[in-house]
């Protein structure tokens, strides 16, 4: 599966933010609260789960097939990834609540104020970080993603959310991977590799998290 590094396309067509369907959220709300009736299966939720490094909350709540659903809980003035990045998979999300600020960007590999890296999983767990080469990020669209609204994300446009302003919820579910590395693109040459695995939750933070989006669902209805 190993691919080099992909020419970026022209990113003409834009993300489409799309109602979701009210029920879908009430089905997930019902799974989470017999979930919180499971200690095994908090068990093995939390096992998956961390916090990750720019303050939100990563629940890997179920594996269909290979498809993941995660839930993600940003507080206040958290940023997902400080990075412009795009992904081995494609994934779609729905906002539970709050607002989702999301940066698009165009990747011109003839601009030479950033620099363009691949990111790949090693075999010990890890990542290993290259820069390619120069290039400058154009972002072309800011979008908001409010409450019970979603959108579907193709692995190779180029994004990055942004600062929330006020605690954001989101349901995530990511498509098999469709290539061994993904892009990073930063100022900085961010080359090297890297092993550390965030902390899991707790068995009582996951509990407490999942409470939380079942009740902010809940307002939804
Ligand atoms: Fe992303």
């Amino acid at each position: 599966m190993k691919k080099p590094p992909r020419p970026r396309r022209s990113q003409k067509s834009q993300i489409e933010i799309r109602k979701q369907n009210l029920y879908d959220l009430v089905a997930l709300r019902d799974d989470i609260i017999r979930t919180l009736c499971d200690d095994d299966l908090l068990l093995q939720i939390a096992e998956k789960s961390y916090i990750h490094q720019n303050g939100f909350v990563k629940i890997v709540y179920e594996t269909l097939e290979e498809s993941v659903c995660r839930l993600h809980i940003y507080p206040f003035g958290a940023k997902a990834d400080l990075n412009i990045h795009d992904h081995r998979w494609s994934f779609s999300s729905v906002t539970i609540c709050g607002s989702l600020p999301m940066s698009l960007y165009e990747i011109d590999v003839n601009g030479s104020t950033e620099i363009l890296h691949t990111y790949s999983k090693t075999e010990n767990g890890g990542h290993e970080i290259q820069s390619r080469s120069s290039c400058e990020a154009i972002r072309t669209d800011l979008i908001q993603v409010p409450p019970l609204q979603g959108y579907y994300m193709p692995y190779d446009i180029f994004h990055r959310i942004e600062a929330v302003e006020e605690l954001t919820i989101t349901y995530v579910e990511t498509y098999p991977a469709v290539s061994d590395t993904c892009h990073l693109v930063n100022i900085e040459d961010r080359s090297g590799e890297g092993s550390i695995q965030p902390e899991p939750l707790t068995v009582g933070a996951t509990r407490q998290a999942l409470a939380q989006i079942a009740l902010k669902i809940q307002e939804l209805v």
